[in-house]
Order: C-alpha cells, then structure tokens, then sequence
C-alpha cells in the first residue's frame, strides 16, 4: 500500500478538476485502539466535462485495503489498481455507490494525522491529507460531499461519541457496545471531516443568533481539565456576536462543537461544527495561565469560529489557495482582537511576529509567495508567509478600498461563491467588482514572495513652502525568483510640526489641505509626492500603523524620532520610533565588537513612556522592550552572533542600572495589592510591572530580587507567579534553582503548566543552556510523543541564540538529533524544528558550514520524511 513517501513536485499550474465527483460519504466506523474498521460508501457521478470510463483516482495511505463493491457487486482484482498515492479504480462508467473496506490502527498512529489516540481519546486531524489515512478517497478540497457517519464503540471507555452536523440516532449493541449516527447536511471537503470519541467531561451554554436560533454550544475535554474550558466559551459567544456584527455572519447548525486533546500538531482545526483544539490553545484559568494564554485562547477559539464562512462554507479549490482561507480568516481574529483589546497593542503584536518569523522566511530557502506555485508536501506549507502575511494583504486590500467597499466586497465573496471550492483570484475579483478599484498590479503580492523595501528621500524647499518626499521600492531576490516587480503599496502617513502639531496635507495640483493623515499609493520603482503649503520642515510619520509588511528605509535624526515617539497620533509609529532608537544604538554596539551603551536619548525616551505609563500600560510594557535578537540580525547583511547577543546583554544591563529608580517606582505603581481581576485594565498592570521586574533585575540589587521573590511567594495568578520565576532565572539569584523546584513541584499534574517550565529553562540567555536542556532530555516528564513538550524544550533551544548558535556547533547537533529521532514518529513536528537549521545563509562561514553539515546528515538518510526531505533539499540548493 502507498505510504506516502514519494517526494514529487505538485504545481499549482497543473490543476485539473477531477474525473468524478463524490457526492456523499457514508462512513460506517468500528473504533478499536490497534484495527479500527471503516466501511465507506462513496456516491460518485462523473464529471460532466470527463470522458465516460475515466479512472477513479483514490488516495489513500497507512491503511490495510480490505475490500471493494460497486453498487453491490464485488469488484474484480484487477478493477483495482495501486498508484503511487493511493488507488485507480479501472472501468467506472456513470457513477455509483462504491462501498469500501479497510482497516487503519489509530494506537500507533503517532503522526497524529488521520485518527489517532490521545490519552485514550479517539480523535481525527484530517487537514492537509489525514482522512486518506480513513478512508480511500478523493481527498482533495475542491470534492465536496454530504456526510453521514456511524460511529460504534466501547460504553464503558467511549461514553461520547461525536462527527460533524447533528446528531441522528444513537443506541446500544451487544459486547458493551453502542453506537451514534451523526449526519453533516452542509457538503464539505474531507479535510474538514471529524471524528472524536472517548470518556470526555462536558461544559455547555447556548448562544442565541441574533435571527433568534439558539445554538447549543458544548465543549469537551478530559474530566480534570473541564474547568479550564471556561475562558474558551466566554470566548465563543464573544467571536459569535463579532462576526454577526461586523460581518453579517451567523452561525448555521443548531451545535456547535469544541473538543481538547493533548495531542496535537498545531493550535486547532475548523472541522465543520466540530472544532479540535490542542488544550494549549483551549484551556485558561487564572491560576494555571497568563494573560497571554488567556489572549492566545480568545484568538484561536475566534479564528476557529470564523472559520466557518471563512474556509468551510466557502473554500479552497487548492491547497495553492491556502491564504483564501488562513489570510483571511487571520485578518478578521485580528480585527476581533483589536476590538475586545487594544487595537495599538496587537498591532505591535502582529507586526513583531512578522518580522521575527515571516521576514525571515522571506529571505530564507523555504520563500514562498502567499500563494505557492508549487511543493513537495503541503504541511510545510502552513507559515507565516501564508498566514501573517496573507493577511497583510487581506488588511492592504482593506485600506486601500477602504472599510465600506471592503464589507461590500466580503458581501459579494458570499453572494457568489457560498458553497463553493474557490481561489484566491475568486477573492480578489470580488473585491474589485463591489469597490471599483483596479486590483491588476495588485495581485502581485499573491505571486511575488520577499520583503518590499522602501526607501524615502525628503527634501524641503522654505521658499515655496514645499515638501517632497521621494520613494523607491524594490524587493530583493528571493529562492527561485530572481526577478522582481514593483507593488502596489498603500503608505498611510501623516507629517508633523516641529512642536508636534499634525499638519494639514495638500499634495501638488490639490487646492485645499485633505485631513492630517492620508494613504498614498505607491506603483512605480521611483515616486515623487510633494506636498504644499509648509511653513517649516515637517517630521513625517510614515507607513501608519504598519500599513503594508515591508521594510522602510528613512534616514531620521534621534530629536526626531524622540517626538514621534512622544507625539505622534499613531500609536504604532510611537511604539516605532522608540524601537528605532533602540536599534540604532544597537547596531553601533555591534559594530564596535558587541558594546552598547544606553544614550540620554533612549534614556528620555523610557522616561517619557514611563511617565505617560497610566493611560496605557499596556502599550507602555511594549515601549519598554528592546527589538530582539532575530530582529537586529536581520537589519546587516551578516548575523554576528556574539556581536549582537553582547550589545543586547550591555544595553540590557545599562538601562537596568540607570533606570533604576524609575523600574522600582513603576513596579510600586502599578502592582495591584488586592485579589486578582481578568479585565483588560489589570492585565495591562501587570504587563508593564512585570516588564519593570524583568528591567531590574537585568543587572540586580538586593531589592530587586526581594521583589521577584515576594511576588513568587505570594502570586495568586501564573501572570504574576511567572514572570517573578522568569526574573529570578534572569537575575541568576541562587534562589532561582530553588524557585524553579517549587514551581515543578506544585504544578508537576498540569501538562501545560510544566511546559512553561520546559520553555522558560530553554530559553535562558547564556552558552549553559545546552547542559540544561541536554539534562532536562531526561527528566521525567519529558517525552518526544507530545508535539507541545517538543516545542517547548526542543522548539524554544532552537530559537534562543545563545545555544542554538554556539560557536562550537553542538546546538545545531542537539537539535538535529531530535529531528531525527522525532521524525518516523511524527514529520509534521520533525519538519517544524528543521526550519532554524535551514536558514544559515545570513550566519557567518563557520556557522553556515556546521548548519550545512547538519542538514546533509538528515539528507543522507534513506528514510527521511517528504516532510523534512523538502526542507533539507531546498535549504541546501
Ligand atoms: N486550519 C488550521 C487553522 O486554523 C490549521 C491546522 C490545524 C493544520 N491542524 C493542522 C494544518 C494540521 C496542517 C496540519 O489554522
Ligand atoms: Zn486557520
């Protein structure tokens, strides 16, 4: 039987509709830990446009065929033949019910792709290619059926059994058997196909659209953990009103379900009505969960939701067409997050994760347009690149044609295509139709891959009161597009007075100013815009709120960035200009050989961000943070690992000691002394406390450490109980081994719990940690079968410099042993970790060659995932 193993290229340019279609699945699912059987019965109709006796394509993997009928009559040996992903069934003429056998064993399944256990709970991940792991099928998303599945199990150990739609019938059977019968009226793709069962613990609610349905909302986990559900259906009903208010879409099925499993390879998946959720991005309680896990819960439970228009009910033809979905479906949980918390905060977020992960990507082995022209396996294909900024370009769209004609356009999207496979140009041509607008250069950023940059030349001429600003873009080479076009950029920017005023802004050939702030539109290589009518030479804020993900190049003085960063209206670009200050310092540190020292500039800036601290905490706790590690390496055409690590560590030290008086008093401030509150307003409290306990503790005193340790002692929340072990582990204190003990001890029972102590241990900022995580290999806890303990020891070392990129190599071996080892488990995560390894162009020759050697290891063996075989092969092109 085909395994899955071949390692062709798939391209975009080649899709073909299929020969047949499948109207309905029938399942009949017999579920045993080590032979589940699945009896199937597909209803196919030809293709109208296909010739009569075309072949059925069926994939299918890591199953045992057992048998085949079409409509009842057994089929001959030679009907069925292998291909290299499946099966061809020969001589079909006009279609029929062909009812199919065959066995999978779920208990060594530890890919985790198909239907596996977790902890004794029987569940399914069918996206990219998992239900070809179930059934023989045409697993491909631009086949759509209606769904009706059988499921029979154990009473004793399967008290609940669950798939997509409603529930129809359910009764018992002889041997402490019983079964349900589950039916999806909406046709899907099979990536969007579940099933779970298992002794699961029930939090229910109801949510009323506001057509007057009410909807049952029920969310499953194991027993122990059911009270940490609650954060995740609170966030629910909240990303159910959302989007009826802010996009006219309601809910469709009386049920609407969410199940954790603790085991699982990414944060959650949108199966039609029923949602699997890893418990990282499920569960939250205060005293289990930080502020940030509570945030990360209400995104993916929202993105989840919004799933249901936005890739179920319409989807994806291709898996080319990937950010139809994701980009979309990213911009809008952005936008509900915005809404429930501050818009400036997760913008800074957002822009942060980009650049740390998807600007790298960009420049790296694996880049890739939004919407990729071809691959090798389509799980490494779920990036940021497709994600983050496919829903950059969701949000440029947004701009550009502005909110009003973006609804309309969302509108006409459904209007159009509910019900429908479709493609990203499907999107666009939408977009276009409702506003007007010509999207032609536009469509670019769909094709193009690589990080755009803009270049500003300004110029002020005091005699006529003009000001111009001069613009080139240009986007660097990437992997296998040596070639590249100008965008069409949306630059929002406003200019300000000397004193900080926003000024009023008339472009040439314009007779009256038009507001203080404007979206310019960038086509050409070389744009000039003048604006009139200045008495004095501005300051010019540009690219507002990050309005399009590319990198900008201005020259600015340091008075000028210190009065954006006091007073620009955008908070963004405030939260900017500190960053750049900061930058600039630290760059010259690493030039010098790896010494920075805090100028006055940086130090009033901290001052001012500080002082304003009471309006915004929230914001402030990200104005006081130094750009990172990956960041600064990306601002030279080479990384100097000690150059870089060495600035950050000696500027990080020099702000602690000459701020010491203002992180003391910060943390007095806003250090709530009464019982713990949820609300937007503490958590911004504790944001910014907990970043001034982190600042003074960079280059400790005695009292900065009392503090960390009192606030150990007493938090009644993991927000405030984490962040004071995070400082005693900074602070390299005696008191931090104990400390950690402590944490360990108390939460050894919570899974997630202990993984921020993996996470935290791994992440510390000095060459030791590898003697650490080589000793934590071996703790007890630590297991390669859980995806989430992986990342959070081995994940977490493979980004934190310091260890990774030791001079000597053995960070880069560590961690390609683990690949290895992970790999005939599980390639999704084994391909995951690859990815660091892969992106060793920027580093120096020494490194480059020690990341190289490391990768061809992982090449020479002859049974090496596609999954990782992609990204070996690709990174050493
Ligand atoms: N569609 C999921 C999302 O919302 C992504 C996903 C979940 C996934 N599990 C997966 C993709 C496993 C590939 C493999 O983003
Ligand atoms: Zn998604």
């Amino acid at each position: 039987m085909a395994d899955g193993s071949t390692r062709s290229i798939i391209r975009r340019e080649d899709y073909r509709e299929p020969d047949w279609w499948t109207r309905q699945i029938e399942l009949d699912v017999d579920l045993k830990p080590l032979e589940t059987t699945v009896v199937s019965r597909l209803t196919l109709e030809r293709n109208v446009k296909s010739p009569a006796g075309a072949d059925l394509l069926l994939d299918g993997e890591a199953m045992t065929f057992v048998s085949a009928s079409l409509d009842g009559v057994p089929l001959d040996p030679q009907q069925v033949e292998r291909t290299a992903t499946g099966i061809a069934v020969k001589g079909m003429r006009d279609g029929g019910v062909l009812e199919i056998t065959q066995r999978c064993d779920p208990r060594n399944n530890t890919a985790l792709s198909g239907l596996y256990l977790s902890n004794g709970i029987f569940c399914t991940q069918c996206e990219a290619e998992g239900f070809r792991r179930i059934a023989f099928s045409q697993d491909r998303p631009d086949v759509m059926s209606t769904y009706r599945v059988r499921i029979t199990g154990d009473r004793k150990s399967c008290p609940v059994m669950l798939s997509n739609g409603n529930p129809v019938e359910q009764g018992d059977l002889p041997d402490g058997r019983h079964y349900a019968v589950w039916e999806d009226p909406f046709p899907k793709p099979s990536y969007l196909f579940a099933l779970v069962a298992g002794d699961l613990g029930l939090l229910q609610d109801s949510f009323t659209t506001r057509s007057g349905r009410v909807v049952d909302l029920r969310i499953y986990s194991e027993h122990a953990v059911i009270d940490q559900c609650r954060h995740a259906m609170e966030s629910l009903k909240k990303s159910m009103k959302w989007d009826e208010e802010a996009y006219g879409l309601e809910y469709d099925l009386d049920l609407f379900m969410i199940v954790a499993v603790s085991h699982f390879n990414m944060g959650a998946m949108e199966n039609k009505g029923l949602n699997i959720f890893n418990t990282s991005a499920t569960l939250a309680r205060a005293d289990t969960a930080t502020d940030a896990d509570f945030m990360q819960v209400e995104r993916i439970v929202a993105h989840e939701y919004f799933h249901n228009w936005t890739g179920n009910r319409v989807t994806c033809r291709d898996w080319f067409q990937l950010t139809l979905k994701e980009g979309l479906t990213v911009f809008r949980d952005q936008q509900f997050t915005a809404d429930m918390h501050s818009a400036a905060v997760k913008r800074i977020g957002d822009v942060q994760l980009l650049r740390e992960g998807q600007f790298p990507e960009d420049a790296g082995p694996m880049s890739h347009p939004i919407r990729p022209d071809s691959y090798v396996e389509i799980n490494n294909f779920y990036t940021r690149t497709v994600y983050e900024k496919g829903a950059e370009v969701i949000r440029m769209i947004h701009t550009l044609i502005g909110p009003k004609a973006y609804r309309a356009g969302i509108d006409l999207y459904f209007e159009r295509h509910d019900g429908q496979a479709v493609t990203c140009e499907d999107f666009v041509r939408a977009m276009e139709d409702a506003s007007g607008r010509d999207l032609g250069q536009f469509r670019r950023w769909y094709s193009q891959a690589g990080t755009p940059e803009l270049s500003v030349e300004r110029s002020f001429d005091p005699r006529s009161g003009s000001y111009a600003l001069e613009i080139t873009q240009g986007t660097p080479p990437t992997a296998g597009q040596p070639d590249k076009l100008p965008l069409h950029v949306p630059l929002r920017l406003g200019l300000l007075s000397r004193d900080g005023r926003p000024l009023p802004l008339m472009l040439e050939g314009e007779n009256e100013p038009q507001g203080t702030e404007r979206v310019l539109e960038l086509t050409g290589e070389r744009q000039r815009f003048v604006f009139k009518g200045l008495n004095s030479e501005p300051v010019p804020s540009l690219l507002r709120n990050f309005s399009a993900p590319v990198r900008l190049k201005l020259d600015y003085a340091d008075d000028e960035l210190a009065l954006l960063l006091g007073q620009d209206e955008d908070a963004f670009n405030r939260w900017e200009a500190g960053q750049q200050l900061a930058m600039r310092l630290i760059l010259r540190g690493v030039d010098a050989g790896g010494h920075a020292e805090a100028s006055d500039a940086l130090l009033a800036a901290f001052r001012k961000v500080l002082a304003d601290a009471p309006a915004d905490p929230a914001f402030a706790a990200r104005a006081v943070q130094l750009p990172s590690f990956t960041y600064v390496g990306q601002q030279r055409p080479v990384i100097d690992v000690e150059g870089i690590t060495g600035a950050l560590r000696s500027l990080q030290r020099g702000l602690s000691t000459a701020l010491r008086e203002d992180w003391a008093a910060t943390y007095e401030h806003f250090h709530d002394i009464g019982p713990f509150a949820a609300d937007n307003g503490a958590a911004g409290r504790r944001a910014i406390k907990n970043q001034a306990l982190f600042w003074s503790v960079q280059a400790p005193d005695a009292a900065a450490i009392a503090r960390a340790q009192r606030q150990f002692e007493r938090a009644d929340n993991m927000t405030d109980s984490f962040a004071a072990l995070r400082a005693l582990v900074e602070s390299r204190d005696p008191s931090a081994a104990s400390a950690l003990g402590t944490f360990y001890a108390r939460w050894q029972n919570e899974p997630l719990v202990v993984n921020k102590w993996f996470a935290l241990q791994a992440s510390a900022d000095d060459e030791g940690v590898l003697a650490t995580v080589e000793r934590l290999l071996h703790h007890p806890a630590f297991t390669l079968g859980n995806p989430n303990r992986v990342y959070s020891l081995v994940g977490v070392f493979a980004n934190n410099p310091a260890g990774f990129h030791r001079a000597d190599g053995a960070g880069y071996r560590f961690v390609m042993d683990r690949i290895l080892e992970v790999d005939p488990k599980n390639p999704q995560v084994a391909s995951r970790l690859m990815r660091p390894l892969g992106r060793f162009k920027p580093y120096d020759e020494r490194r480059r060659a020690l990341m190289r050697a490391e990768l061809e290891r992982a090449l020479a063996r002859p049974d090496l995932s596609r999954d990782c075989y992609e990204v070996a092969s690709k990174s050493l092109e």
